[in-house]
């Protein structure tokens, strides 16, 4: 009744922002990512007979209030699906800066998944664990996946179709992604709440919606051909439109500070000077810049080079969710 996973966050090049079904997380519209490896999330779950209630360990750190409570009522899923009662200890620890803007909630709730499913031997296939995690946060039934992974929206009501796909693996692009640390502190709102009130509020929103899915189609295409230019194009696109809807709800939502517009401007400098980079940006001021692999090093030197910039991470593509074996090792889930 104990397993533990291991599962990366994931970097959306078309962005997920707004839900068909609130209750469920079933999405809008689909989404295109990127899963990152060089950023871990482990999570270990315990279901105990013996156990009063759910315990949640970040860190060293025992969780309470609402963190807590969307994990209990995750595993509260979980639990039905066994027909178990039994509570659980949860022990996860992230080796990235959790205020870092690099969606946690999609690592944490992967690894959850597959541990709490695998942990009570639930018979689940990936698209199962997809639509699982999904349940705990819509941009974690991509991190389920390895490489470019694209979020389907589904049709059906109870969300058995609202799950993700592995589009191309791991291997088959040399990219790199920084994410470029601007302020400290936690962001402003979380993306549940900000969707929900883009949603009802923005003059904008059906517009974005409308537009998701040219820009996967686009995006798709992009990385098939390892076009970096067209990926680059439809990931600043997808980015400044949801970010623009956010920006137009009432009251307006808005992520950036002044060193996010800074960064913006240099990625576009630096391209003017034929080098090939682009940028994204999440729920939060931090900035992801994308390059390919011959230019890491002077793109990172360019990055430091910005005054106000402070602790830069590394990432590269990466696999989808995995088990920890007694003896340490990961296979795939
Ligand atoms: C801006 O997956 O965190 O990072 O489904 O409510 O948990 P919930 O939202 P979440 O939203 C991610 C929003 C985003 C874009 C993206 O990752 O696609």
């Amino acid at each position: 009744m104990k397993a533990t996973a291991v599962a990366h966050p994931n970097i959306a090049l078309v962005k997920y922002w707004g839900k068909r079904n609130v209750a469920l997380n079933l999405p809008a519209a689909g989404s295109f990512s990127l899963t990152l490896a060089g950023l871990t999330t482990r999570t270990t779950v315990k279901f105990d007979k013996g156990f009063e209630s759910d315990m949640v360990m970040m860190g060293e750190r025992a969780v309470g209030g609402p963190k807590r409570d969307r994990v209990s009522r995750f595993l509260d899923r979980v639990r039905a699906a066994a027909g178990i009662q039994h509570r659980a200890t949860v022990y996860t620890h992230n080796d990235f800066p959790t205020a870092a803007g690099v969606a946690s909630s999609a690592s944490g709730f992967a690894a959850l998944a597959a541990a709490a499913s695998r942990a009570l031997n639930l018979d689940m296939d990936t698209q199962g664990l997809s639509v699982l995690a999904r349940l705990g946060s819509g941009s974690a039934a991509r991190s389920v996946y390895g490489g470019f992974v694209e979020m389907l929206p589904g049709k059906r009501q109870d969300g058995s179709d609202a799950h993700a796909v592995q589009v191309l693996p791991e291997d088959h692009w040399d990219l790199v992604c920084f994410v470029v640390l601007t302020t400290t502190g936690e962001k402003p709102m979380g993306s549940t709440e900000a969707m929900t009130s883009t949603a009802q509020t923005s003059p904008y929103y059906n517009a974005w919606v409308d537009s998701v899915p040219r820009d996967i189609g686009k995006a798709k295409m992009a990385a098939m051909k390892r076009d970096f230019r067209a990926l680059g194009e439809v990931a600043e696109h997808s980015c400044l439109k949801f970010h623009a809807s956010a920006i137009a709800s009432d009251p307006g939502i808005l992520y950036w500070r002044g060193l996010t517009v800074e960064l913006i401007h240099h990625v576009r400098r630096l391209r003017e000077t034929g080098i090939d980079v682009f940028f994204t940006i999440d729920a939060g001021p931090h900035v992801k810049v994308f390059c390919q692999a011959p230019s890491r090093s002077a793109v990172r030197a360019m990055l430091q080079g910005l005054e106000g910039v402070g602790q830069i991470l590394e990432a590269r593509p990466g696999p989808g969710v995995q088990i920890e074996r007694p003896d340490g090792s990961l296979e795939p889930y």
